[in-house]
């Protein structure tokens, strides 16, 4: 059974794809049996066959070189770029959390450290009609711990605030902190770091240049980020 870590952000494009590829790509190259895991991905293309192309899992394996197939890594993809419950109202199948909940056990079943990305932010409906289904649902359900990416620039103290005090609120465990677009020297960034820390008591485990191949934290910290599913 595997040990498994939940990727949120402060929203949509702060970096968690690219963030979790770093992530999953220096386990993989420390020789950890690596997989990748999203519930629900929306906004993405089709091949020439009709098929949808899973856009974010497709990007994780190719920037770490895990070999995981993309069907295993998403149950649930849309073509719209909108949250995952209206793209279900658009496109249909709206997600069944039995066979999401399948799938995710399925993962854990085969590899040792599962990185599970969100959809945006941490309040994200996965489903909104007759029945209710919230990206934390999923996030409870699996016994998820997570690290939270921000973006280190103007705006991320309320960004981060917000998202840690709903979480905290919620009794949602979190790992720390990951600034992305992070410029060494820049005293807005560095500060941010700083008072982010302070105003939430969590720790920025790494800090992501723009253009980073390589996500620069010890391997042990990293593996004391994840832990045993249930
Ligand atoms: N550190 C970075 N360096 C270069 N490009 C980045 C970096 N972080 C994010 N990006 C780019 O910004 C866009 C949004 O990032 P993405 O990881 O897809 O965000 P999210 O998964 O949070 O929606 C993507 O095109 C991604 O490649
Ligand atoms: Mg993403």
């Amino acid at each position: 059974m595997s040990k498994n870590l939940f990727i949120t952000g402060t929203g949509t494009d702060v970096g968690k794809t690219y963030v979790t590829g770093l992530i999953v790509k220096k386990l993989q190259e420390s020789g950890k049996s690596a997989a990748y895991y999203k519930a629900a991905m929306s906004g993405n293309e089709r091949r020439a066959d009709g098929t949808l192309i899973p856009g974010d899992a497709l990007h994780v394996k190719t920037m770490s070189g895990i070999k995981q197939s993309l069907e295993e890594m998403c149950k649930y993809v849309y073509e719209a770029a909108v949250s995952p419950h209206l793209a279900a109202k658009l496109e249909g199948n709206p997600i069944e959390m039995e066979r999401l909940l399948k799938s995710f056990d399925h993962v854990c079943q085969k590899y040792d450290y599962v990185t599970a990305e969100g959809s945006g932010g941490i309040v994200c409906p996965l489903r909104f009609d007759e029945q209710k289904i919230q990206l934390e649902d999923f996030i409870k359900a699996c016994n998820l711990s997570c690290l939270i990416v921000a973006d280190a620039g103007l705006g991320t103290i309320n960004a981060v605030v917000l998202t840690i005090e709903y979480m905290k609120n919620r009794q949602i465990p979190i790992k720390g902190i990951i600034f992305n677009h992070y410029e060494p020297g820049n005293q807005l960034h560095e500060d941010n770091r700083l008072m982010c820390e302070a105003m939430t008591g969590l720790n920025v485990v790494a800090c992501v240049k723009d253009g980073d191949t390589e996500l620069d934290i010890p391997l042990e910290l990293l593996e004391r980020l994840y832990q045993n599913a249930p």
